[in-house]
């Protein structure tokens, strides 16, 4: 577990991806390793889910993981398809259980210091920041880091190339979450070039606000 949330951390961007059909999940997969970040977040948000996973675990080329996972029963679906990890907008103890079950990190999400406590609770070690721009944005994740050491956080919602930079710039950030490089239309509309070099700014941007893990 701690294996796949330390090569989450190592890509430093996780793309939130919408999938209106499962048969475009192989085309986005490809246009993400092309783009150098082979990471997913393929929501719940579809019925596709699942078969999105499904295609994208398949090729073994991605690090795939279920978001917007809101009940135990859709933990059950994110794993047999073969996610690798979890994330849910809030704190469930139901989601947080159930993948403790199966063995599978989970990130849900927590935004203020009695929230992060519900989850360091429940076992948890990174929370989802969400919605970052909403919830007080990279000063409030600074703030929590003080008295949660050891705590890390995947700030999503809002965050695009002009604010990247202040949440990078946060020890306790492991990571930053978003669809700004895998715009919904893009992926509907099959234009998938675009979706690659969006992916290849984002990663460019990243490794420029963090020499220091880009050489590590
Ligand atoms: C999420 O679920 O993480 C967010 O919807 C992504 O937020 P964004 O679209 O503002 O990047």
């Amino acid at each position: 577990m701690a294996d796949t949330l330390a090569q989450l951390a190592s890509h430093r961007l996780v793309p939130v991806v919408v999938l209106d059909e499962a048969a475009h999940a192989d085309g986005l997969a490809q246009a993400l390793v092309d783009g150098g970040l082979p990471v997913a977040e393929v929501t719940f948000r579809t019925a596709a889910a699942p078969d999105a996973i499904r295609a994208i675990a398949a090729r073994g080329d991605v690090l795939v993981g279920a978001g917007t996972v809101l009940t135990a029963g859709q933990v059950d679906q994110a794993v047999a398809a073969g996610a690798r990890y979890v994330v849910s907008p809030g704190t469930s103890r139901a989601v947080v259980e159930r993948c403790a079950e199966h063995g599978i990190p989970v990130l849900p999400g927590a935004v203020t210091a009695t929230e992060v406590q519900a989850a360091l609770e429940l076992g948890v070690t990174t929370v989802k920041f969400f919605p970052a721009g909403t919830s007080g944005g990279a000063k409030a994740i600074a703030a929590l880091g003080a008295p949660f050491v050891g705590l890390s956080f995947v700030p999503t919602g809002g965050i695009g190339p002009g604010n990247l930079d202040e949440y990078l710039a946060l020890p306790s950030v492991a990571a930053v979450g978003g669809s700004w490089m895998v715009p919904r239309d893009l992926v509907r509309g099959g234009d998938l070039t675009a979706v690659r070099d969006l992916v290849r700014e984002a990663v460019a941007l990243a490794t420029s606000l963090r020499p220091d893990v880009r050489d590590r």
